[in-house]
């Protein structure tokens, strides 16, 4: 289906068209005075320069031509040049019951036909996930979803840190206190030797003091390096070593990634771009990109109307070993190769800008990946506490994600204690739910580039922009729906102003699903989530379904409020919420 200011838009043009003017005054939008009309055009002024002729005549003539048009109730030129139009009721209808067949419902296909690879979430193995990674994840798991529901084919990357100087401070730390493990021995045989088993709250204990350790004592630092070296070059005990480390913290990510509904189609790292580093060194010195620079390999990316400072990327480091920059090339390579994307995205920290302006600006002088490829860094802000600072632990650490949802779904709970609609039996994953829905909507609405404010109090309300409002609209239908089950429903009129505002604003969906998939924002998702719920809540006040007995009005009403909860569960779907049954 076509949105709505599409089909308006066609409409107009052909009426100005008709009337001996360009089609292309035509666009229309939705309007932004809604108590005067629904859609407006201002196509006649700017015709007016034009045809040299007063905006208002145009705009009569061409309202004079819509009068024609069955489906519209009331064109109306205003002063200066405007184009106001109502649409008529059964026209309305008439969209809705299009949009309730489309397979879609009525979500635009605008990203039909494209490949995009989103790299998102980016923990880094053997350091605890903290807070920093929550945002990568519920923007990029909604971007992934947003994509996919435009008509996209997308993959999620995780894109682990899992090869860098982190996992040579684990080792090195482990090998000073377990020197006896076979690992840390140069004659270790991985046929005939083990690695001891880890568990994951040993790895989070180890890397914060190997990291502190190495600031301190130089030695120790030395030895780091050494064998983030070693291992990148293959030492066969750190391999095995790494493997462990690698199985231990996949399965703490994947048990926290889980609880917050985030999946990954690919789960590969930094690691996986090691083999394709060579490859990566000799189409740079095929391309003459390379130059040593204070013993290390750059590339110049530095271009003429550059307005701030962009240094040279380095791709090797005097010592030979690989950083950040290296194996995010390699990643693109690797990438091409194996799907060939119209796009990738990074959903990264903003503060990484720089890194992947010159990473692109290289790939595509490198020709990694073709001119028409989009690589994009989506770079998104801090979640702060109520101090304005990044969210911190209560003695001023760095909070742990998993720390932070627990305490989100226990404050979930406390706050459905009350409910008589929750049971025992489905408390647990009502609170996980509800407490999951509040921290997404609370980032989601906020323009990605944007710091917020984490207030738990506030996301959990029941009132106001909150996922719990959301979540809470969904089970009132639920419980409407569950008392009148079986009964025929079918779309067939209009009966108040707020069922017409409803039905607009479930309409008026598909606009917001392609603003979103324009400009990667699900804030627009989230606006429009919001205002169908709050129109379904004047419809609902308004509209007394249970007791209604004009049974034609009834099921009017009964198929409007399904497809309400359709609509509203695409959406938080989008937003990666799950929706509960009852709360
Ligand atoms: N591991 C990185 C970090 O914690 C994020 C990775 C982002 N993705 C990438 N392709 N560089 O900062």
């Amino acid at each position: 289906m076509d949105r709505i200011t599409q089909i308006l838009t066609d409409k107009v043009s052909n009426a100005f068209e008709q009337c001996g003017y360009d089609k292309a005054l035509g666009i229309t939008g939705v309007s932004d005075r809604p108590e005067l009309c629904q859609f407006q055009c201002n196509g006649a002024l700017k015709g007016a320069k034009i045809y040299k002729k007063a905006p208002i005549m145009i705009a009569n003539e061409v309202c004079e031509k819509l009068s024609a048009d069955s489906g519209i109730e009331k064109s109306e030129a205003v002063a200066p040049g405007f184009i106001n139009i109502v649409l008529n009721d059964n026209y309305l209808i008439e969209l809705l019951t299009t949009l309730s067949n489309d397979k879609n419902l009525g979500v635009p296909q605008v990203g039909a036909g494209e490949k995009v690879i989103i790299d998102y979430g980016g923990p880094n193995v053997a350091k605890p996930l903290h807070i920093g990674h929550l945002r990568s994840a519920i923007i990029g798991e909604s971007l992934k979803r947003l994509a996919r529901e435009c008509g996209s084919e997308v993959m999620g990357d995780i894109h682990m840190g899992d090869w860098g100087l982190q996992i040579g401070l684990v080792i090195a730390e482990l090998a000073v206190r377990n020197p006896d493990w076979r690992c840390f021995a140069e004659d270790f045989d991985e046929n005939t030797d083990t690695v001891p088993v880890l568990d994951v709250d040993t790895l989070n204990e180890v890397y914060p003091f190997a990291s502190k350790k190495s600031k301190e004592d130089e030695v120790f630092a030395k030895a780091a390096h050494e064998a983030t070296f070693e291992l990148q070059n293959g030492r066969s005990g750190y391999i095995a070593l790494w493997k462990e480390i690698m199985r231990a913290s996949v399965a703490d990510l994947k048990s926290n990634y889980e609880k917050l509904n985030v999946d990954f189609e690919l789960w590969y790292g930094e690691s996986d771009a090691d083999k394709f580093i060579p490859e990566l060194i000799e189409r740079l010195e095929n391309k003459k990109l390379l130059r040593e620079s204070e013993g290390a390999m750059v590339v110049d990316v530095a271009k003429d109307d550059d307005k701030a400072p962009m240094p040279p990327v380095i791709v090797k480091k005097s010592d030979n070993s690989s950083i950040y920059a290296t194996t995010d090339l390699a990643t693109i390579i690797q990438r091409q190769k194996d799907f060939a994307p119209d796009k990738i995205w990074y959903v990264v920290d903003k503060r990484q800008g720089l890194h992947f302006e010159q990473v692109f600006r290289c790939a595509k002088k490198a020709e990694l990946v073709p001119e028409t490829t989009e690589l994009e860094f989506l770079g998104f802000g801090t979640m702060n506490g109520s101090d304005g600072k990044p969210y911190k632990t209560r003695d001023g650490g760095v909070m742990r994600l998993s720390e932070l949802l627990k305490t989100v779904t226990d404050s979930a709970a406390e706050k459905l204690m009350a409910s008589e609609f929750v049971t025992d039996e489905n408390r647990a994953e009502t609170a996980r739910r509800v407490g999951m829905a509040a921290v997404k909507f609370g980032d989601l609405i906020n323009h990605r580039a944007k710091d917020y404010i984490f207030d738990l109090d506030k996301f959990l309300s029941f009132e106001g922009k909150t996922g719990t409002y959301l979540l809470y609209t969904v089970t009132r239908i639920n419980s409407i729906l569950k008392k009148t089950d079986d009964e025929k429903t079918e779309l067939c009129g209009i009966y108040n102003d707020a069922e017409r505002e409803l039905i607009l604003s479930i309409l008026l969906s598909g606009e917001a699903f392609c603003y979103a998939h324009a400009e990667k924002a699900p804030n627009y998702i989230c606006d429009s989530a919001y205002r169908i719920a709050t129109a379904f809540s004047r419809f609902y006040h308004d509209s007394h379904i249970i007791n209604e007995q004009d049974s034609k009005k009834r099921g009017s009403w009964l198929a409007l409020i399904k497809l309400t909860k359709a609509i509203l569960t695409k959406h938080l779907d989008v937003l990666g919420i799950e929706t509960v049954d009852a709360m």
